[in-house]
């Protein structure tokens, strides 16, 4: 009987711990719950990139790459356009001209690739959604969408990746009006931070070279990535080149997308108003009713924003 006694009282007191166990850890949980994806997005920011495999594959593709950085990319058609890169200093130029005495500032030349062309307008509400985010207009470092939620698995992200909370509501309704005409769409990228960016630069500056690299990657600050509102589509083996935009995937898009508030940045024979090449990947949420606006104009989405108010410090 004594035994029997002694045995309820262990499981009492253990059932007491456990009780109070759950509380601390569901009240620290409930607590820190609006935190999490931020600081998801923070550990994911260090391990984006992804370790890339080295190959000389020019049909290979990195994890968490947005940029057909495919010679085939680069070479294609659009080669014979006019270029409007601004005429960039080369670094060891730049080193050249520095006054004897002035302060030196050690960069290397892949970090000097990396930092935007002087003369930016610096937009002042990255929040809006007509915000223009182009070459010559920067968003700040510190700049960071309000209320990011993680883009759910059943979009198939490469990796766990962010949005802001209404593009991804009208990326999940897109997603599955896609689905129903029979195409599976796989999201390949969504918010970066400006750390981010720049390293994604530095490392096609790097190995591309900075004039190759300005046509399919943003500098830091100068990508709608930043936004929170810009997803590169994929789910086909022609991701992230030119032929996507032949895949029923990239047709899909192309006919559709902007039924759901999301407008194709870069589109095919634009580079000289776009400053990008081709990607029929990426597409940025500007609202439904702008989006419907925007198609109807047949004006490229740089142009198109331009012609909305737009506000820099
Ligand atoms: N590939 C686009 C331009 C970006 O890097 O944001
Ligand atoms: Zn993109």
């Amino acid at each position: 009987m004594r035994k029997k006694r002694l045995n309820k009282k262990k499981v009492f007191f253990r059932l007491a711990v456990a009780a109070v166990l759950v509380i601390i850890i569901g009240g620290t949980l409930f607590y820190l719950w609006p935190e999490i994806p931020v600081r998801m997005q923070a550990l994911n920011d260090f391990a984006d990139p992804e370790p890339v495999e080295e190959t000389d594959d020019p049909a290979a593709v990195e994890p968490g790459d947005d940029a057909a950085a495919e010679p085939e990319e680069i070479d294609d058609p659009f080669e014979d356009q006019e270029e409007t890169g601004e005429p960039e200093k080369e670094p060891d130029k730049e080193e050249e001209e520095k006054e004897e005495g002035e302060e030196e500032i050690v960069t290397t030349p892949e970090e000097e690739a990396a930092r935007p062309d002087q003369d930016q307008k610096i937009i002042s509400d990255g929040d809006y959604l007509l915000a223009l985010v182009t070459k010559q207009t920067t968003l700040k470092p510190g700049y960071q969408p309000a209320e990011l939620k993680a883009v759910p698995s059943y979009m198939n992200p490469s990796y766990q990746m962010y949005l802001r909370a209404e593009a991804l509501e009208h990326l999940e309704k897109l997603w599955n009006a896609a689905k129903e005409d029979g195409v599976i769409l796989s999201i390949r990228s969504a918010y970066r931070s400006y750390e981010t960016q720049k390293q994604l630069f530095k490392d096609y500056a790097s190995r591309h070279g900075e004039e190759e690299a300005n046509r399919f990657s943003a500098r830091p600050g100068q990508s709608e990535h930043q936004l929170g509102t810009a997803v590169d589509f994929g789910g086909t083996e022609a991701d992230f080149t030119a032929r996507f935009g032949e895949t029923e995937q990239g047709r899909w898009l192309a006919d559709n997308a902007y039924k759901y508030g999301f407008a194709m940045s870069y589109p095919q024979g634009k580079e000289h108003i776009t400053g990008y090449i081709y990607e029929p990947w990426h597409y940025r949420y500007i609202g439904v009713n702008h989006a419907r606006q925007w198609k109807e104009t047949g004006l490229t989405l740089k142009e198109y924003l331009e012609n909305q108010p737009q506000e820099f410090e």
